[in-house]
C-alpha cells in the first residue's frame, strides 16, 4: 500500500476547526472510556541548540487509527526564520502495523489544541460568557480564538502581548475572523471582568494573578506544556475547579507541574479530565460563581484523531501525492 504524503498546505485545504472539534472530543470521549492506547509523551533534549523534541504515539481503535505525532520546539528557530514548533505525524494501519499517510502536523498541532480548548469552554464556562481575553497573542491564541468562536457564536476579545506588535496582529486577524479585539496595556487590564481567560505564553511564572480573576471566570491554562513552565497564580488553582486533559502528563508538564513540585498543590485536588467531563462522570462546573481551569498539555490522541479525520478527507479528494514506501 502506497503513503500519502500530504503537506500543510494540503491540510490547510481539507480541515476545518468543526471538524477538529468533533475528532477532539470523540478522541477525549474514548480515552475517559479507558478505550485509548497512549504511552507519555517522551522529551528528547537538543541542549547545545536550545530546543528539545516530543514523540507522541496513541492508538485509537474506535476510529481504527495508530500513529506517532514528532515535534520540536527550538526557541532560537524565530531568529533564523523558522518556525518555533513543527510537527510531522506519521499514521500506520493497525491491522498490519504499514505506514499509510505522512502527514504536516504543525496546524493540526495548532487545530487540535484550539478544538481542546473550545470544548473546555462549551463544558465548563458560564453560559453566557462574552468577553474572553487573550493573555499571549500569538499562534496558539489565534487558534483558541477560532474555537472558542465555534462554541461560544460571536464574543468580544481583549489581547495584550508583552510584544504590542503581536497584540496588533492578534488583533487584525481576530476582526478578519469576525470578532472585535481590543488591546489592552496589562494583564490586569486584559483579564479583569473577564468571562473567559485564555493564557498562551512560554512563562516560566505566574502571569495572572488571582486579585484580577473575578468569580465565575473560566480560564484555558495552555501554555504550560512541559516541566517548569507555569502562567497562573498558584492562588487561582487553589480556590478553583480544576480540570486537566490527562492526569499522568498534566501533574508532570502542565500548569499544575510547578505548584506540584513546590508542595504548595496537591493532584488529589484536581477534579478529573476533559474526557470525564464530556461522558458526565465529572462536572465541569459546580456553580454560577466558582472559577474554572482547564489545564492543557496537549494529547497524542488528539493529533491522532484529527490526522486521521485529515487522511480521510484526502482520500475522498484526491489530495496528497502516494510513494510506495517499503520495499517487499
Ligand atoms: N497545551 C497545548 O496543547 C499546547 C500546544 C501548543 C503549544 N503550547 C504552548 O503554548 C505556548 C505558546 O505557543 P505559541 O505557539 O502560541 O507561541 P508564540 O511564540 O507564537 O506565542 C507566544 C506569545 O506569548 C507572548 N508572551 C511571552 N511572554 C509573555 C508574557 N509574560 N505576557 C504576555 N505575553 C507573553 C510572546 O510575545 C508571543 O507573542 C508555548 O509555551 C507552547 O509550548 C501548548
Amino acid at each position: 500500500m502506497p503513503v500519502r504524503i500530504i503537506t500543510g498546505k494540503d491540510v490547510e485545504s481539507l480541515l476545518t476547526m468543526k471538524d477538529t472539534i468533533g475528532a477532539v472530543e470523540e478522541a477525549f470521549r474514548q480515552k475517559a472510556l479507558g478505550k485509548v492506547e497512549m504511552p507519555p509523551k517522551v522529551y528528547v533534549f537538543i541542549k547545545e541548540h536550545a530546543g528539545d523534541y516530543r514523540v507522541m504515539p496513541a492508538y485509537m481503535p474506535s476510529i481504527d487509527a495508530a500513529g506517532v505525532k514528532v515535534v520540536n520546539v527550538h526557541v532560537k528557530n524565530r531568529e533564523r526564520g523558522l518556525p518555533t514548533v513543527m510537527a510531522t505525524i506519521l499514521l500506520l494501519k493497525p491491522e498490519t502495523g504499514e505506514p499509510i499517510a505522512v502527514i504536516d502536523g504543525t496546524l493540526i498541532t495548532s487545530m487540535r489544541t484550539g478544538a481542546a480548548g473550545a470544548l473546555a469552554v462549551r463544558e465548563m464556562a458560564r453560559k453566557g460568557s462574552g468577553v474572553v481575553a487573550f493573555v499571549g497573542a500569538g499562534v496558539q491564541a489565534r487558534f483558541q480564538l477560532l474555537g472558542i468562536k465555534e462554541v461560544l457564536g460571536t464574543f468580544r476579545a481583549r489581547a495584550y502581548d508583552v510584544s504590542s506588535a503581536s497584540s496588533k496582529s492578534f488583533a487584525e486577524f481576530a476582526l478578519k475572523n469576525g470578532i472585535k479585539a481590543d488591546i489592552a496595556q496589562s494583564v490586569k487590564e486584559c483579564v479583569s471582568g473577564a468571562d473567559v481567560i485564555v493564557t498562551t505564553t512560554p512563562a516560566t511564572g505566574p502571569v495572572v494573578m488571582r486579585e484580577w480573576v473575578s468569580d465565575g471566570a473560566h480560564i484555558n491554562a495552555i501554555g504550560a506544556d512541559a516541566p517548569g513552565k507555569e502562567e497562573l497564580d498558584p492562588k487561582i488553582l487553589l480556590d478553583a475547579r480544576v480540570i486537566v486533559d490527562d492526569m499522568e502528563q498534566a501533574t508532570h508538564s502542565g500548569e499544575v507541574n510547578v505548584p506540584i513540585s513546590k508542595g504548595i498543590y496537591k493532584p488529589s485536588m484536581i477534579s478529573g479530565e476533559l474526557g470525564d467531563v464530556l461522558i458526565g462522570k465529572v462536572k465541569g462546573r459546580g456553580s454560577e460563581k466558582e472559577i474554572t481551569v482547564f489545564d492543557s498539555t496537549g494529547l497524542a490522541i488528539q493529533d491522532i484523531a484529527t490526522a486521521s479525520a485529515v487522511l480521510r478527507r484526502a482520500e475522498e479528494k484526491g489530495v496528497g501525492i502516494l510513494v510506495d514506501m517499503v520495499s517487499r
